[in-house]
């Protein structure tokens, strides 16, 4: 029986097991997915012996994943990119690593707002952490000309424009909304609006009709932002949807079978946000 698991610390909140656990039972696999809590000073130590533990891979969440990347054998582009990984496999005694939430962003804002790239304006990015990182890489990848990037510590942003190139563009956080305004995407990639953590405080006046605003923030899944966004008849996007596709490529290295990301799943997933 195949198993893989989720590292974190701590991780009894990760949600990767109703999703991976819904998968093996809709195909029938024999495998098994729990979650593991490991100390950072355990990381180095469990993923060199993954196989012995009886694991074929596993996810990666908060604080491990630079440390899973640098544990790697074998190191994606997606990985490499963003310098943290969330996804591990074995292939032929390697230690595989990839950040998946780079295809799980761009797949769901695909999905859910078909189009959003054909005004061709600049995207626009609150945040500048390892979540911005994968997302500017996707978006990079998908031809955006300009990114423009607010943080509340500027020098965050200025560090990531020097390592994505000229494509990124730095705005001060106070110029996060009107700065905005010709965006053809937004994206929150900060922590606030979680949990009713503070307020982003953008009211989408003036903006673009056009413009797809997104969260990656899910509980609540909807936020303070979308809400705002969906009262000037903006289109939005929600965080939910990332979880599930950044799932996607991890099982399917495991288990052999590409899922698919339903709405039964994803109606599992919001009773259990909404249970709390
Ligand atoms: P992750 O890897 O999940 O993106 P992170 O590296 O901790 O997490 O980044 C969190 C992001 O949320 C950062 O951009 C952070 O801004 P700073 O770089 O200034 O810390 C942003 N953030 C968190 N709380 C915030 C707040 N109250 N106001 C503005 N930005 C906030």
């Amino acid at each position: 029986m195949k198993r893989a698991c989720v590292i974190g610390w701590p991780v009894a909140h990760s949600r990767s097991p109703l999703i991976h656990n819904y998968w093996l039972k809709k195909y029938g696999i024999a495998g098994a997915y729990t979650k593991e809590a490991l100390r950072p000073e355990a990381i180095a130590g469990f993923l060199k012996s993954l196989d012995a533990h009886g694991f074929v891979g596993c996810n990666v969440t908060v604080p491990h994943k630079e440390a899973a990347f640098a544990a790697a054998d074998v190191k994606e582009d997606s990985a490499l990119a963003v310098s943290a990984a969330n996804t591990l496999w074995l292939d032929g005694g390697k230690l595989h690593a990839a950040n998946t939430d780079t295809y799980g962003f761009m797949t769901h804002l695909g999905l859910s707002a078909p189009g959003w790239n054909t005004h061709k304006g600049p995207v626009a990015i609150l945040g500048a952490g390892g979540a911005a990182r994968a997302i500017i890489f996707g978006f990079l990848e998908a031809g955006v000309e300009e990114i423009r990037v607010f943080n509340r510590t500027r020098a965050r942003a200025e560090a990531l424009a020097l390592q994505f190139g000229p494509r990124i563009k730095v705005g001060d956080w106070a110029e996060r909304a009107g700065a905005s305004r010709d965006a053809c995407v937004l994206v929150n990639t900060t922590s606030i609006g979680m949990g009713g953590q503070g307020t982003l405080n953008i009211d989408f006046e003036h903006f673009d009709p056009a413009c797809v605003v997104s969260d990656i923030v899910y509980v609540p899944l909807e936020t303070e932002l979308l809400a705002r966004a969906q009262t000037r008849g903006l289109r939005t996007v929600d965080g939910l949807g990332m979880l599930l596709h950044q799932a996607v490529p991890g099982f399917e290295k495991w288990f052999g079978v590409r899922p698919e990301v339903t709405e039964e799943l994803r109606n599992l997933l919001v009773a259990d946000i909404a249970g709390g």
